[in-house]
């Protein structure tokens, strides 16, 4: 009997540490939405006037940061707002697809990616997930058992493939 209830308390021990490391988050913004919002009547939807390797003439993050932190639209962002729009600026410079996680609501997991017609892969624990879109949104309700950080994203437009693991981070593209 008392080692009936050590082990349960043991059990609920591991529990809390498992949640506690597992506590992945949505990114601080829905980056691409406000993008669109902030920055497209200047650089065209997606990025499109923005010019294909424009990072290279900038020598390094922090100057490229000092850019995007001047835009009209990014006034007032919190830092962490920031850092996702600069990884999304970072994707349209390499012409790669942006991947971003922007919401949980119960098990259902809800993100963006750009360009819109890049293609959406989910896997999780070796299965495939079905994957809901509508434009720049995706959408995945998690089988039971899964859980955010167990899943890998892929997006894929015209050959080029950005792969994010959840439990790494929110959003693609962090350097
Ligand atoms: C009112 C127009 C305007 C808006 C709105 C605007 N920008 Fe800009 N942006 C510019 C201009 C003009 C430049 C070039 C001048 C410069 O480098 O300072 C520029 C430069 C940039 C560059 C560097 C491009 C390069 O080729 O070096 C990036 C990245 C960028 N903007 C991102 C953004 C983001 C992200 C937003 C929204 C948060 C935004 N901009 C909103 C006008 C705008």
């Amino acid at each position: 009997m008392r080692r009936g209830i050590s082990l349960a308390s043991l059990g609920i021990v591991l529990v809390s540490v498992a949640i506690s490391i597992g506590s992945v988050r949505p990114a601080p913004i829905k980056v691409v939405e406000t993008y669109e919002r902030k920055c497209s009547s200047c650089h065209g939807k997606e990025g499109a006037m923005l010019d294909k390797d424009f990072e290279k003439k900038y020598a390094s993050a922090s100057e490229l940061r000092e850019v995007v932190e001047s835009m009209p639209g990014a006034i007032g962002m919190r830092s962490d707002a920031l850092e996702a729009m600069l990884a999304y600026t970072r994707s349209i410079s390499r012409r790669e697809p942006f991947v971003v996680w922007t919401e949980q609501r119960g098990d259902v997991i809800i993100g963006e990616v750009s360009p819109a017609a890049a293609t959406v892969q989910a896997r999780a624990k070796r299965e495939t997930l079905r994957v809901q879109r509508t434009q720049n949104q995706w959408r995945i309700t998690l089988p039971k058992g899964v859980r955010p950080e167990d899943v890998e994203i892929t997006a894929q437009r015209g050959g080029v493939r950005t792969t994010l693991r959840l439990k790494d981070s929110p959003y693609s593209h962090t350097k």
